[in-house]
């Protein structure tokens, strides 16, 4: 696997690869990799030729200061597990490769729909903005056919592919199913902050997802964002920011259960660590 800093040196490798029609993904990252995300890196290895990881902590999209701050960075161990995967390109840049004006804020805002408000957008103001503008400029860079996003990142997925229509972009955006811990917690880079006691309290959330799940035909729509709401209330340690039952495609809570794309999304506050997690209800 090779390691590569900069867009010029990027475009130098993937370049004549392109032209010899080779197909290349992009799977863009934050780093502190776990099997989440390689889930994502042996999806695209099914789909294309090449195909290159990002890390990159995108400075942008985060509405804490000590949330950026504290975000793990654990180089060695990342270089390791793609290498290990067989992972063709990282492409690691500094902060002022992609941002040359660094802290400087560039001039970016896209409409991204209503959606961008909602959920995630409520409590991160900015955060799609920053999180599309950071993608943007990964697609200019790599001009992958094909890029792999989590299922994880409901939102974030659906954001991605507004900003794609928006500009009107030659790339397909490859939504993947959300890799658990045996017990049913999502895997997340932030879960290496939760102590022994937040680990166990965190299970309520994917318990309270499941439940919704295996109760959508059963139960009516109140009585389920009740009970679920009451799951993780009762649970100490364990703040609530949301849990709604939405429509996949505007994120709007559903008023019925006959939309297409059913999906419920919970988002809390573990400890001191903040958690989302999502699971589909039609499947
Ligand atoms: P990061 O949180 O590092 O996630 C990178 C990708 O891995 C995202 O598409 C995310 O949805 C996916 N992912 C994370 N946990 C997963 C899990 N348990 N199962 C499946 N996929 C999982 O999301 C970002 O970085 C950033 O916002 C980024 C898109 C890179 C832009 O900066």
């Amino acid at each position: 696997m090779e390691i590569i800093h900069t867009i010029a040196a990027l475009k130098a490798v993937l370049q004549p690869l392109q032209k010899a029609n080779a197909k290349v993904a992009l799977v863009p990252t934050m780093g502190a990799l776990h099997n989440g995300h390689l889930s994502l890196i042996e999806i695209a290895q099914k789909h294309a030729e090449i195909v290159v990881c990002s890390i990159f902590v995108n400075p942008t999209q985060f509405t804490d200061p000590k949330d950026l701050e504290k975000y793990p960075r654990p180089l060695e161990h990342d270089i390791k597990m793609l290498t290990d995967a067989g992972c063709n390109f990282v492409f690691m840049p500094t902060v002022k490769e992609m941002y040359p004006n660094f802290p400087i804020p560039e001039n970016w805002h896209i409409d991204l729909g209503d959606a961008e408000f909602l959920l995630e957008g409520e409590f991160r103001k900015g955060h799609y903005q920053g999180v599309t503008q950071i993608v943007k400029k990964l697609f200019d860079a790599v001009e992958p056919e094909i890029a792999f996003f989590g299922q994880k990142d409901f939102q974030q997925v659906l954001m991605i592919k507004n900003m794609v229509k928006h500009f009107n972009m030659p790339v397909e955006i490859v939504s993947c199913p959300i890799i658990r811990e045996d017990d049913g917690l999502a895997m997340s880079s932030r879960n290496i902050h939760l102590t022994p006691v937040d680990r166990k309290n965190a299970l309520v959330l994917s318990q309270a997802l499941q439940f919704v799940h295996d109760n959508f035909n059963k139960l009516s729509l109140s009585e389920l964002l009740e009970s679920a709401k009451i799951m993780i209330n009762d649970t100490n340690g364990v703040a609530l920011d949301y849990f709604t039952i939405a429509d996949g495609e505007t994120l709007l809570p559903v008023e019925t259960k006959s939309v297409e794309n059913p999906v419920a999304l919970v988002a809390a506050k573990v400890g001191e660590t903040r958690l989302i997690d999502n699971m589909l209800l039609n499947q």
